[in-house]
């Protein structure tokens, strides 16, 4: 694996005018953890979970019935919901993104010893991370639980299909906490048709299971113009009407599609339109106006909506995976702003604001739309609505454990990936559950449609 970044190697996260101050509110209320760099070692070895494979079933709870309606209701954004909250009957309701993060001493479930899918710049252990408290949680979702991860029922699940990440690095990283929680099961082998590591497919041959990914920082068409600009990051043309024909001439054949974006609209960007320029997002050049932040994130998720909404032989389920907040405190990235604490936030220490809180709702209000008009169409949409878990993981990031003290990388604290094992290995217990309401639902549609058809005999 080489670059670091997907940038390359600049930064996507470029001009933080915006970076949340509400680090620093909180700030005074954490005290840091002693480091436990002499025995970070052992903890992996005693913790046994970590190689075992997953044959017994008593890791892995099964979830009750009630939560499960709950996503099905927050997912689906308010369709099929009748049906389902009829069998519902005395259901706590239970919306599975909201929670806290509690403490799991059996985590984690693979090392970067028995992992091999690991990317460089995620690797904490390997650059010296001293603690390791942070691999140590698992979300609790306010009134029900989320099961942890089973790598055997996930692949059991997606026996004969197919599944693909759509997005920049934080895509690809969360690909390569799933290969490794599915390591415990089975490793995939190479099927890429190409020598770019920027579009990879991998086959579970046991399970016909192919998962896929594609490098598409912006979604839509963009070319860097400028490798320098006006913040030394590099200067952006984004044709937010234009297709990125690398993924959007791919999916066709996809049972699941998992887009992300958000990093990348941080930086200079100059805004295409009907082929001519319409605005720029500080790019500082001559009669190019301004435009709000964030006008092209919201038109890029569109045109990739509408790629997805009219992609010849798609019939997958269609996740938006919600935009992961970045922690830098006590500066931006590029000024030695950083990410050191070791502990999750409590809900209630912190809250979503700033540019974070616009990219979140200008993503949701995206998939509303995609969700209506992919309902037309037949095409179904859930939200992979990580953003609440992740906004309390100050704690995930590589910070400056994703390279050796040395190395000359432009993000030099990475508070915008997610250490492996990690945080992000929640995101999987997340998917397995919403898989698991889809055949709750693919049921209860046969059974609806089998009674249709009994009743007009
Ligand atoms: C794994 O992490 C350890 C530190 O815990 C490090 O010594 C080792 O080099 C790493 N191995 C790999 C393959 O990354
Ligand atoms: C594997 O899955 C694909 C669909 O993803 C299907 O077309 C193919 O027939 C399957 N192959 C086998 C051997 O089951
Ligand atoms: C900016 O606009 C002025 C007046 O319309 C024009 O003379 C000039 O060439 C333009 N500059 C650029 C860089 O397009
Ligand atoms: C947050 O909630 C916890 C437990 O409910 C409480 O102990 C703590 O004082 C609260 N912290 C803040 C900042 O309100
Ligand atoms: C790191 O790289 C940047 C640009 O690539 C260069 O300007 C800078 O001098 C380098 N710093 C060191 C310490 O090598």
């Amino acid at each position: 694996m080489k670059s670091s970044f997907p940038a390359g190697r600049r930064s996507p996260l470029t001009i933080q005018r915006t970076t949340p101050k509400i680090f620093l509110l909180v700030a005074p209320t954490f005290i840091l953890l002693t480091i436990l760099s002499l025995y970070f070692p052992f903890l992996w070895k005693s913790n046994g979970s970590a190689a075992t494979p997953a044959s017994s079933n008593d890791n892995y709870p099964l979830s009750s019935p009630d939560h499960q309606l709950r996503v099905e209701e927050k997912v689906g954004g308010g369709t099929s919901t009748a049906s389902s909250a009829a069998t519902a009957s005395s259901s706590s309701r239970c919306d599975i993104f909201t929670g806290e993060w509690v403490p799991n001493p059996r985590a984690p479930y693979y090392t970067n010893k028995t992992c091999w899918a690991i990317h460089e710049h995620q690797n904490c252990m390997k650059y010296g991370r001293p603690d390791s408290e942070f691999m140590k949680w698992r979300w609790k979702p306010d009134g029900c639980d989320l099961p942890i991860f089973n790598p055997a029922q996930f692949l059991e699940l997606v026996r004969g299909k197919s599944l693909a990440f759509v997005g920049d690095s934080v895509a690809r990283n969360q690909m390569q906490s799933m290969i490794c929680l599915l390591s415990r099961v089975e490793y995939p082998i190479d099927v890429s048709y190409t020598e770019n590591e920027r579009y990879k497919r991998w086959k579970y041959t046991t399970y016909n299971f192919t998962l896929a990914s594609f490098w598409t920082p912006h979604l839509v068409k963009s070319k860097e113009t400028d490798s320098d600009g006006p913040t030394h990051t590099g200067l952006f043309s984004l044709y937010l009407d234009e297709l990125d024909e690398k993924w959007t001439d791919h999916i066709g054949g996809f049972d699941y599609l998992i887009i992300s974006a958000g990093h990348w609209f941080f930086r200079p960007l100059v805004f295409h339109e009907d082929q001519r320029v319409v605005g720029c997002h500080y790019c500082l050049l001559p009669n190019v106006t301004d435009v709000p932040m964030f006008y092209g994130l919201r038109k890029a998720l569109r045109t990739a909506f509408r790629a997805i909404n009219s992609a010849k032989g798609y019939k997958g389920i269609t996740y938006l995976r919600t935009y992961a907040p970045p922690h830098f405190e006590n500066g931006m990235w590029n000024q030695g702003g950083n990410c050191v604490r070791t502990m999750p936030f409590r809900s209630n220490e912190t809250t979503l604001e700033g540019s974070s809180l616009e990219a979140y709702m200008i993503q949701v209000e995206e998939f509303r739309r995609a969700e209506a008009e992919g309902r037309r169409r037949g095409l179904k949409y859930r939200l992979l609505d990580m953003t609440q878990a992740m906004l309390l993981r100050p704690d995930g990031h590589p910070s400056r454990y994703g390279h050796w003290p040395h190395e000359n990388v432009t993000l030099y604290n990475d508070c915008v990936h997610w250490c492996l094992p990690g945080p992000i290995d929640t995101w999987s217990d997340f998917l397995l559950e919403m898989l698991k309401m889809e055949g709750r639902r693919s049921r209860k549609d046969k059974l609806v449609y089998s009674d249709r058809r009994l009743r007009s005999r």
